[in-house]
């Protein structure tokens, strides 16, 4: 059965809306672990839109399950990484002008920079998760790279028109298979919701599910606690 990562940026989005201190995504770590998160997820953007530095360096000890950290590859964000040492890093494609993650890291484009660049994140014990398109190509590359996940990017499934939500799916299932061909984790994300994460969920292989912005949505009425638990629901009904 996947995992379900829980995604907490947009509690700090609704934070950084008034500027103070409330919600306090420390809290919502908590109260996602309380509802059955089986890993926690912030995204520290270049541009500290949500998640700032020290949400990261406050997360790591109340996070009892394992922190994803989804960044850039960027030198001084890979530094608080080494600092902080996550279980998990994925490394993300990132632009100032986009409201969340746009499309999956170009892996095949920068094989040997992203190797380099991960090295160290490595060597000091944390898995690092490629967010790619699902695409046997990017697979393939992150492979090379030295990657020990994928995460493929669902977007293009979950906004699919009807008529073209099974060739999405399709699409996911072939790199799905190169992932776990290559030696790899399969982890997907992005755009899931209490509807459409069932069939992603069923995917042969499937070990991590990351989702962030429905779950947060749902809590705003039912709290928390119970959106985490209606999505692990949703995912394997
Ligand atoms: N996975 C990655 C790599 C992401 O960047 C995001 C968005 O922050 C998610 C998963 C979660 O996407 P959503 O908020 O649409 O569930």
């Amino acid at each position: 059965m996947a995992l379900l990562g829980v995604n907490i940026d947009h509690v700090a989005t609704l934070r950084q809306a008034r500027g103070g201190a409330e919600p306090d995504p420390v809290w919502a770590a908590v109260e996602a672990q309380l509802g059955g998160a089986d890993l926690i997820t912030v995204h520290l953007r270049e541009d500290r839109r949500h998640i700032n530095d020290d949400d990261v360096r406050r997360l790591r000890p109340v996070v009892q399950v394992p922190l994803n950290l989804e960044m850039a590859a960027l030198m001084d964000i890979r530094k608080l990484a080494l600092r902080i040492v996550p279980q998990m890093v994925t490394l993300v494609p990132e632009k100032r002008t986009e409201i969340t993650t746009e499309g999956g890291l170009d892996v095949a484009g920068q094989i040997q920079t992203l190797r380099t660049f991960i090295a160290p994140l490595k060597k000091a014990g944390i898995i690092l998760s490629a967010f790619i398109d699902a695409d046997v190509k990017q697979v393939r590359a992150a492979a090379k790279a030295g990657f020990d996940v994928c995460e493929l990017h669902t977007g293009p499934y979950a906004n699919a028109a009807a008529a073209q939500r099974s060739g999405s799916l399709e699409t996911l299932r072939a790199a799905s298979e190169a992932v776990v061909n290559c030696g790899m984790r399969l982890n997907a994300g992005h755009g899931l919701n209490y509807e459409n994460v069932g069939a992603i969920a069923a995917l042969p292989h499937m070990a991590e599910l990351h989702i962030g912005h429905a779950i947060i949505s749902r809590s705003v009425f039912i709290g928390l606690r119970q959106a985490v638990a209606l999505m692990k629901a949703a995912a394997h009904g």
